[in-house]
């Protein structure tokens, strides 16, 4: 089927946590091909793995040594092919996580750039004089430390957005590109079916990023020349194969993933914006304790749902590695009850929506976030850099405050290991957990999910079935039922034939649903699925975290 991507819903993998099939406590690749069946049964189409490539080891893998070979942590190549072999068996679909706005500093091309200034692949990073004797301007990263970092060696700051490990790649530097394409060109060839695009609206950096005249520096997103980049990476990778293709864009509108991700642009199929990310941060952005407000989602999931249509696709994310369980933070984990309505009502809410739906390892069981008793129990570099810049340098927070924002927002509460089991390793690993396990994986877990025709894992099933099984949900034209409801979020999605009726209750107190009589009219309705038994009429009032979906033919 052409555009494939549309209909299918992708599952994200974290490796180092999924399973581990060798007691060492790090999942692995042979952990993940254990599971395939597990993932069939689930129903995706696609499996996106977090990076598996040799690494640094500074940002859990997003710091590539060497795009060729596999992290020994995470086994061989030769595991690396029996786990496509086999996933391609079932009719699964890998996709490789693409990280190319920067390398490691222990990739071989920075350690050759970082030799001389004359070294044939100095250029290939960004290299600058700096500015009286300080750095070459103020910009700071995106992990709370300045982006640049002096080099003794040859006396001149490399630029990183990331960590002092991650320098960031030039890409104005053709043959590096060339090297880039080639690389994209062996994986494709191998037979992986598509990319992730880490950070990839930050490869082109804006001249002000760059200069070297103590400035503030500036928003590396969206650069001048990203277009073109990848314009010309569509040319020389994608469009000779058939694949999928999603780029993490931070710095996106509506109308700018239509530059990204139209369906006439030859650059990507679709991008991850981060405006829904953002809906709920505080004045020191992500980190803090702060509850989202429902109407700020409807107004942004609208703009993205109505700006796109026709033009590109959505990609439809409730979390991922980098943001905390999408249950614990727009559901409720405070009770069993409100626990599994509030996943399953979250479920319902993302997959009807237009575009390509992403589940994160562990969603399909409702994992929650985890309680860290101190930052000797974190192992994300973020949340060290953080604690450093808010409490220990600028005092913004005490300690306490800071765990408090950490247990809430931090990226380790999506990267502890997956609850196969209620066993001390959780069924992950037979050893120590390079990350604490979850206390809930006693009370939550697979074994307990798969086969309960109740459980959140069945409703996902249910949930990832109703896809294929109706057009509209990937066709259908979205529209807002309830702009203004501050508690419950309704819309419709509507084809030539039919309409259908989503309605998602986010409070755990009842909710009048009169609102959508008007709707209804005279139509014929059915009741295609809800996270409550009893059958109902959509008049009917809403209970706590309730969802439901009718079909409504005129
Ligand atoms: C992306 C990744 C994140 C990583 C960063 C730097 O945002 O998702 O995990 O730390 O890029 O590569
Ligand atoms: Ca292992």
């Amino acid at each position: 089927m052409a555009d494939w991507w549309k209909k299918s819903v992708v599952y994200q993998v974290y490796p180092r946590s999924f399973m581990d099939a060798n007691g060492d406590g790090i999942g692995d690749l042979k952990g993940i091909t254990q599971k395939l069946d597990y993932l069939a049964e689930l129903g995706v189409d696609v499996i996106w793995l977090s990076p598996i490539y040799q690494s640094g080891g500074t940002d859990a893998g997003y710091d590539i040594s060497d795009y060729y070979a596999i992290e020994q942590e995470f086994g061989t190549m030769a595991d690396f092919d029996e786990l496509l072999l086999e996933a391609h068996r079932r009719g699964l679909k890998i996709v490789m996580d693409l990280v190319v706005n920067h390398t490691s500093d222990k990739h071989a091309w920075f350690q050759e750039s970082r030799m001389d200034r004359n070294n044939p692949k100095r250029d290939y990073y960004i290299w600058r004089d700096g500015h009286e004797g300080q750095m070459p301007n103020q910009m700071m990263g995106y992990f709370c430390e300045p982006a640049w970092e002096h080099d003794a060696k040859t006396d001149q700051y490399y630029m990183h957005l990331f960590t002092i490990g991650q320098p960031d790649l030039n890409w104005e530097n053709k043959q590096m590109r060339e090297e880039i394409y080639t690389m994209m060109n062996w994986w494709l060839q191998k037979g992986i079916d598509g990319f992730r695009m880490d950070v990839i609206s930050c490869i082109s950096k804006p001249a002000k990023a760059v200069a070297s005249d103590g400035g503030q520096g500036m928003d590396c997103t969206n650069g001048p020349k990203v277009h073109a980049y990848l314009k010309e990476m569509h040319e020389k990778t994608f469009s000779n194969y058939d694949c999928i293709t999603v780029g993490e864009t931070p710095g996106v509108t509506p109308d700018i993933a239509v530059q990204y991700a139209g369906f006439d642009a030859n650059e990507l199929n679709m991008v991850f914006q981060f405006e829904l990310m953002d809906v709920d941060s505080g004045p020191l952005g992500k980190w803090t304790t702060q509850r989202y407000d429902l109407l700020d989602v409807k107004r942004t999931i609208t703009r993205w749902q109505e700006g796109l249509f026709n033009r590109a696709w959505n990609s439809l994310y409730l979390g991922n590695h980098d943001q905390p369980r999408c249950v614990s933070r727009w559901g409720d984990d405070s009770t069993p009850l409100y626990w599994e309505k509030s996943a399953k009502m979250l479920c319902t809410f993302l997959h009807m929506l237009q575009g390509t739906p992403y589940v994160y390892q562990g969603d399909e069981l409702g994992m929650t976030n985890v309680r860290l008793d101190g930052l000797s129990e974190a192992r994300d570099v973020e949340i060290f850099n953080a604690y450093r810049l808010y409490v220990e340098e600028q005092q913004v927070f005490t300690h306490d405050e800071m765990m408090a924002n950490i247990n809430a927002r931090g990226r380790d509460n999506a990267r502890t290991p997956m609850q196969w089991n209620d066993g001390k390793g959780a069924g992950f690993t037979q050893g120590d957990p390079w990350i604490k396990i979850n206390e809930n994986h006693t009370r939550i877990n697979a074994q307990k999910q798969v086969g309960d025709p109740d459980s959140i894992f069945s409703y996902y099933k249910q949930v990832i079935h109703l896809r294929k099984a109706y057009d509209i949900i990937t066709d259908g034209a979205y529209k807002i039922l309830d702009a203004e409801n501050p508690n419950v979020y309704t819309y419709a999605r509507e084809d030539e034939n039919a309409k259908l009726l989503v309605m998602c209750n986010f409070t755990a107190q009842e909710q009048s649903a009169d609102h959508v009589a008007a709707y209804l009219g005279q139509g014929k309705y059915k009741r295609l699925i809800g996270n409550y038994a009893n059958e109902s009429s959509p008049t009917d009032a809403l209970q706590a975290y309730e969802a439901r979906v009718y079909l409504i033919e005129a």
